[in-house]
């Protein structure tokens, strides 16, 4: 069954780890962090961007499809299925759909406009006792398209959406989505310290996980961060796996073009990059 993210988040802030949010765009990908979650005995998040929600044929169809995998696969760690960077509009869609937890992704909004659109999802997903993540200061790096560099979030302003009342923040500290660029000056510690300090025990979200050195991960979590996003990881650990049996002309040889086959050594890469995260985020045995 999929829960909320809430009991889960509180429980690593406390316990001083994070959950990792992986995110998914198929079959392959659910079954593999599925698996992994349960082999590893720690709670995990399904994170799915709008852009996957359309490419995997809508919220329903993810619904019904990690639904079905928990039940088959007897899945018995905490599974949150979350809305990553959700519009208004998306999250709307997933909470009808049947998520259990939703992003509203509001920083590129004035600041009171947040808080306005954050406010009525606040009111929208407590009573239906789903997890609501809002965001702060626009998380750099291409996202739907858009370039930007690692900005900071006003720590102030991350405390007024927190007393809204969401269940964990997303705050800019510098962090991009994708590779991270040669010159990157690294996380800001100096503003995950104050947004920290102003929103107590709110669990902070670290997007862009990605590529972060494992010293700014543990330093990171140290602070209050209590959920990573990891997303391209996956998918560079899925293609160079992909692109190896390729190039190895294993699809050539019997049925090894057989899809089961062909996806096999992409599927167990990123089974092996989840239980890397997991370990490194000190996640593993606490379900
Ligand atoms: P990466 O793709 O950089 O791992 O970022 C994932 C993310 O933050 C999704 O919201």
């Amino acid at each position: 069954m999929l829960v909320s993210a809430k009991e889960m988040l509180n429980k690593a802030k406390e316990g001083h780890y994070a959950v990792g949010q992986f995110n998914i765009n198929n079959l392959e990908w659910t079954k593999a962090i599925l698996l992994t979650a349960q082999e590893c005995n720690s709670p995990v998040i399904l994170g799915v961007s709008e852009g996957a929600g359309k490419y995997m044929c809508g919220y329903n169809t993810i619904v019904g499809m990690v639904n079905g995998m928990i039940d088959t696969l007897g899945i018995t760690v905490p599974v949150a299925l979350h809305l990553d960077h959700g519009s208004y509009e998306g999250a709307l869609k997933c909470i009808e759909a049947g998520f259990s937890s939703v992003m509203f992704d509001g920083s590129h909004y004035p600041i009171a406009e947040n808080i306005e659109k954050t406010t009525e999802l606040v009111k929208l997903t407590g009573e239906k006792g789903i997890s609501l993540e809002a965001e702060v200061g626009a998380i750099g790096g291409e996202e739907d398209g858009v370039i930007g560099a690692g900005e900071c979030a006003d720590p102030n302003e991350c405390k007024m959406i927190a007393d809204l009342g969401v269940t964990m923040l997303a705050a800019g500290i510098g962090n991009i989505h994708g590779k991270y660029p040669a010159n990157w000056a690294g996380l800001s510690f100096e503003t995950l310290e104050a947004v920290s300090e102003k929103v107590g025990k709110m669990p902070l979200v670290l997007h862009g996980g990605t590529g972060i050195p494992a010293d700014q991960i543990k330093k990171a979590i140290s602070l209050g961060v209590s959920k990573i996003n990891v997303n391209t990881e996956c998918q560079l650990a899925f293609a160079e796996a992909t692109r190896k049996y390729i190039e190895a002309g294993k699809d050539l040889e019997g049925k090894g073009f057989d899809p089961r086959k062909l996806l096999a050594p992409g599927f167990e890469a990123i089974k092996a990059t989840v239980k890397e995260k997991m370990e490194l985020f000190g996640s593993v045995g606490m379900a």
